[in-house]
C-alpha cells in the first residue's frame, strides 16, 4: 500500500494545513521559546498504521522542495549505527523506523527545513511503501501462538517480555486453602497519558568551533539524560550541556529519551545549525510515554470475621512496542509490590507478566513513584470487594486490618519497611470531616426512593523517594540526589539542585528549607535547577523524589554550612565553640544572648576575616543517599451522586486527609493536592488511551482524550495528619503524587458503593456515563 500523507489519528482526526493548531503550544515551555541564530526546524514523518513492513521510502520529493535541509531515514542512522537506542528499561527502541513499523505513530523519517511549515509541507511529500501486517492490540492474545511476533530483532521470538514475582507462594497459597472467606476482583488500569499541555521538544545547537553541544530540552532529568547522550552518542560528556529550564508539565512524560530528541541532535551534528524539535499535541498523546495499561487480579483472603490473612496478585502488563518502562531497573514492575497496602497480614505473594503489543512504548510513571498508583488503586479496590463479600462497613473493615502506630518501622510482606505511620488517625480525620455516618444514614433514605448515592473510601499507602543507591538505580546510575548551596559575602546565597521542578514550586521549598536551617530569609536564596554546567549530578524530578532526596540533601548541605559557620562565629565572638548557641539566623555566647554574630556577620567574615587555617568561603554540597524510601499516606473519600437518567455521575463532595510527615510550604502542598485529585478525577471518569484493532489510536487527541475543565471538576476538600518520616532530615515525606495514587480508588469505589444494593462489584475506568447507563439498563433500573 502506498502512502504518500501520512497523516495520523484513529479516530479520523485528519491533520490540516497550515491554519491548524499543530504548532500552538501551551506557554511556561521555555524550550519552544528558544530562537537562536540560523536555527531550523525538525518535524516527523509517523506510520499511520500499526503494524507494517516497510517496503520502501522516497525522500526524493520532500529533498528538492525549497527551504528542506535534509530527510534521515531509519537506514541513514543505521549507517551511523543509530537506528535503536536503548530503553531507560535495557530494551532497545528504533529512532527511526528501519525494516517494519510497530505502532501507529511511530517515527519514520524525520526532515529538517528552513522553517516549521516547509517542514511540515515536505513530510507530506515522503512517500512510504507499506505492506500492512496482522495486528496485536489485546495484551492477553500476546502469548497465543496464533499472535505475530512482533520483535524480530530479539533472539527470544516472542511477545512476552518478563515475569517478575516476589513473595511466599507456598505460604501464601496455604493461607487461601484454609481462609474462611476469599474476595477477588479483576481490575484493568486503563492506558493513560499524562498529556502534559506544554509537549516534549527541544533545541540541539552544535557549535562546531568549540565542538560543544547545547541541547535545549524538555526533561525532567538532565543530568541523566547528558549521560546517555555520552555513552550513545559517543560525545565527550564535557561537550554536552543540557538545559532545562521551565518544561512545562512533566508528570512523568518527560522522563523518556524520544526519538524527536536524538533525530534533532543528529540534524544539528550534521548540519552544524540549531535544530528545534517540537511535538504537536496528537504527537504527545500517541507517541510518548504512556502510563498504566495493568490488567489486575487480586485476591484476599480473611477469616469470617473479616481479618486479612493473605494478598494474592496476578498481572499482566501491556508495554507496547518497546519496553521504554522508565523506572529503577532492579524492578521490572515498579514498585508494584507496596500493593499490600495499608494492611497487616502476614502472607502476601505478587506475580507480573510484561508483554510486547502493536502500541506506543513507555510504562512510565505518570505522577506515580513506579505502579504504585496501580497498587494502591487494587487492593483498594479488592478490600471495598472484600467489605462488599463480608456485609462489613468499608471503614471498620480498614479499621480492623490497618497496620498499628506501633508496629512501625513495618516490614510489609513483599518485602517493604514502612517508615512510619498512623492510618487510623487519617481516616479518623476524614470520616469526622465528611459526618460519615449521617452520610449513610442519607444513603439508606436515598435507596428506599431509588435514588444512586454512594461512598468512596480510599486509605492509601504511597513508597517515594528513590534511592536508597544500593537498590535503586535508572540506567545504571544511582539514584541519590544533591544540592550545593554558596553563601555569597553579603548572606545572600544560591542554592543549586540536581533535581527539576516541573511547576511544584522548588524554587520556594527548597529556599525555605535554606532558610529555616541557616536564617537567611528565603528571598535572600537564589534556587536553580537544570542546567547540566551548573548543577550539581542528580537524577531529576520524578516519583515525588525530590523532598525525600533533594530536600533531604538540601537540609544536609545547610548543616555542613553551619558547622562551618560556628567555627566563625567562635572566632568572632572569641570564645569555644561548645560556649556557642544557635537559633535560626545567629550563633550566641551561652547566657549571653547579646553577645551574638547574624549569619550575615558570618558569611562576610568568611571571605573577609576567617580564622587562621581556615578556607575562604561558606559553600557545602550533599549528595545524599536516603536509607529508606518515605511511605506518606492519607485517607480520601468521595461522595457521589447518579443521574439514573443520564448515568452521568457528580462528584458532590471530597475529602482529602493527606500525610506527608512535616510539610515544607502547606499552600504549595495543597496545590499539589487538588492537582493530583484531579488528574485522579479525569483518569476515573474520562481519561483512556484505546485502540480499536487495527491499532489505530482512539485517544490521540484533546478531542478524544479529555482534560477535566473547571466544569467538572468539583470542589476539592482537604486537611492533614502529621507522622514525620523517621530518618528523613526534616522529617518529611513527598506528596506530589499521593492524590493521583490515593484518588481513582475513591471515585471508583464511591460509584460501585452507589450500585452496589444492584449486586455490582467492579466498574473499570474509565466510569463514563454510559457506562453507568448501561449497567443501570442491565439491572433494571432504566428501560
Ligand atoms: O518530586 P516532586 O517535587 O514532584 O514531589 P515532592 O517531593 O512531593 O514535592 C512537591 C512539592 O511539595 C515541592 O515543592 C515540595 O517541596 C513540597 N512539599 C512540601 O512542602 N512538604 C512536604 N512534606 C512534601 C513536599
Amino acid at each position: 500500500m502506498q502512502q504518500t500523507s501520512p497523516e495520523i489519528g484513529g479516530m479520523g482526526h485528519s491533520i490540516k494545513r497550515k491554519e491548524d493548531s499543530r504548532f500552538i503550544q501551551g506557554r511556561g515551555n521555555y524550550v519552544d521559546d528558544v530562537r537562536l541564530p540560523g536555527m531550523v526546524y525538525g518535524q516527523m514523518v509517523r506510520s499511520p498504521f500499526a503494524h507494517a513492513r516497510l517496503k520502501s521510502i522516497s525522500t526524493e520529493k520532500a529533498k528538492q522542495l525549497p527551504g528542506v535541509l535534509a530527510v534521515i531515514t531509519g537506514e541513514d542512522l543505521a549507517k551511523a549505527n543509530l537506528a535503536w537506542m536503548p530503553t531507560l528499561f535495557f530494551d532497545k527502541q528504533m529512532v527511526l523506523a528501519t525494516g517494519k513499523v510497530l505502532f501507529q505513530s511511530q517515527e519514520v523519517a524525520f526532515i529538517v527545513a528552513e522553517d516549521r511549515y516547509t517542514a511540515a509541507d515536505a513530510a507530506e511529500l515522503v512517500e512510504v511503501e507499506y505492506e500492512e501486517l496482522p495486528v496485536l492490540v489485546d495484551p492477553h492474545k500476546a502469548t497465543d501462538p496464533s499472535s505475530p511476533i512482533l520483535r524480530e530483532d530479539r533472539e527470544e521470538k516472542s511477545n512476552h517480555i518478563f515475569h517478575w514475582e516476589v513473595g511466599d507462594k507456598a505460604a501464601t497459597d496455604k493461607a487461601f486453602q484454609n481462609a474462611a472467606v476469599k474476595a477477588s476482583v479483576h481490575a484493568v488500569f486503563q492506558r493513560c497519558h499524562p498529556a502534559p499541555l506544554e509537549t516534549c521538544g527541544c533545541v540541539a545547537d552544535f557549535n562546531s568551533a568549540t565542538g560543544k553541544l547545547t541541547i535545549y530540552m524538555t526533561s525532567q532529568a538532565p543530568h541523566a539524560h547528558r549521560t546517555l547522550f555520552a555513552l550513545v552518542g559517543g560525545i565527550p560528556e564535557q561537550n554536552i550541556r543540557v538545559v532545562s529550564p521551565d518544561i512545562g508539565g512533566g508528570f512523568g512524560n518527560k522522563v523518556p529519551i524520544y526519538p524527536g530528541y536524538v533525530c534533532s541532535v543528529v540534524a544539528s551534528l550534521t548540519l552544524g545549525r540549531p535544530v528545534k524539535w517540537i511535538e504537536t499535541r496528537s504527537e504527545n498523546l500517541q507517541s510518548t510515554g504512556f502510563a498504566r495499561d495493568y490488567h489486575m487480579t487480586a485476591e484476599l483472603a480473611a477469616d469470617g470475621n473479616g481479618k486479612i490473612q493473605a494478598m494474592r496478585v496476578k498481572t499482566l502488563a501491556d508495554h507496547g512496542a518497546f519496553n521504554a518502562a522508565a523506572q529503577p531497573t532492579k524492578f521490572p514492575a515498579g514498585l508494584f509490590s507496596i500493593c499490600t497496602g495499608a494492611y497487616d497480614y502476614p502472607n502476601a505473594f505478587c506475580e507480573v507478566d510484561g508483554v510486547y503489543t502493536n502500541k506506543a512504548p513507555g510504562g512510565i510513571a505518570y505522577r506515580c513513584s513506579f505502579r504504585v498508583t496501580e497498587a494502591a488503586y487494587l487492593i483498594e479496590r479488592a478490600v471495598d470487594v472484600l467489605a462488599q463479600q463480608l456485609k462489613i462497613d468499608p471503614v471498620e473493615l480498614r479499621r480492623k486490618n490497618f497496620i498499628r502506630p506501633e508496629k512501625f518501622p513495618y516490614p510489609s510482606p513483599l518485602g517493604w519497611s514502612f517508615d512510619s505511620g498512623n492510618y487510623e488517625a487519617a481516616m479518623n480525620l476524614a470520616l469526622e470531616k465528611i459526618n460519615y455516618q449521617e452520610l449513610r444514614k442519607e444513603q439508606a433514605e436515598k435507596r428506599a426512593k431509588g435514588e444512586f448515592m454512594g461512598i468512596g473510601i480510599s486509605s492509601f499507602v504511597e513508597i517515594v523517594g528513590a534511592g536508597p543507591a544500593h537498590t535503586f538505580d535508572i540506567a545504571g546510575i544511582k539514584m541519590f540526589d544533591s544540592a550545593e548551596i554558596r553563601v555569597h559575602p553579603t548572606g545572600k546565597a544560591i542554592c543549586r539542585m540536581g533535581t527539576k521542578s516541573q511547576g511544584q514550586g522548588h524554587e520556594t521549598t527548597y529556599a525555605q528549607i535554606v532558610a529555616q536551617e541557616l536564617g537567611i530569609p528565603a528571598a535572600d536564596v537564589v534556587v536553580e535547577e537544570g542546567d547540566t554546567d551548573t548543577a550539581p549530578y542528580g537524577l531529576g524530578t520524578y516519583a515525588s523524589r525530590s523532598t525525600p532526596v533533594s530536600g533531604a540533601a538540601t537540609a544536609v548541605a545547610a548543616r555542613k554550612i553551619r558547622e562551618k559557620a560556628k567555627k566563625i562565629a567562635a572566632h568572632l565572638l572569641e570564645c569555644s565553640e561548645e560556649d556557642l548557641e544557635w537559633e535560626p539566623g545567629k550563633f550566641f555566647v551561652k547566657g549571653a544572648p547579646s553577645k551574638s554574630k547574624t549569619i550575615q556577620d558570618i558569611a562576610f567574615a568568611a571571605y573577609t576575616n576567617m580564622p587562621a587555617g581556615m578556607e575562604a568561603g561558606l559553600e557545602a554540597v550533599d549528595y545524599y543517599d536516603p536509607p529508606n524510601l518515605t511511605f506518606p499516606f492519607g485517607t480520601y473519600i468521595c461522595i457521589v451522586d447518579i443521574d439514573k437518567g443520564t448515568g452521568e455521575v457528580k462528584v458532590r463532595r471530597f475529602i482529602a486527609v493527606d500525610d506527608c510527615g512535616n510539610v515544607i510550604n502547606p499552600m504549595i502542598v495543597d496545590g499539589q493536592i487538588h492537582g493530583g485529585l484531579t488528574e485522579g478525577l479525569a483518569i476515573a471518569f474520562m481519561q483512556q488511551i484505546d485502540y480499536d484493532e487495527s491499532g489505530n489510536v482512539q485517544g490521540g487527541s484533546f478531542m478524544d482524550y479529555l482534560l477535566p475543565t473547571a466544569v467538572e471538576t468539583p470542589h476539592w476538600e482537604t486537611d492533614k495528619t502529621c507522622t514525620p518520616s523517621p530518618h528523613h532530615p526534616l522529617g518529611a515525606k513527598g506528596v506530589g503524587e499521593s492524590p493521583n495514587v490515593g484518588s481513582p480508588a475513591a471515585f471508583v469505589n464511591a460509584v460501585v458503593d452507589a450500585l452496589a444494593h444492584l449486586g455490582v462489584q467492579h466498574i473499570d475506568m474509565p466510569i463514563t456515563p454510559w457506562k453507568v447507563w448501561a449497567i443501570l439498563k442491565e439491572k433494571g433500573v432504566v428501560s
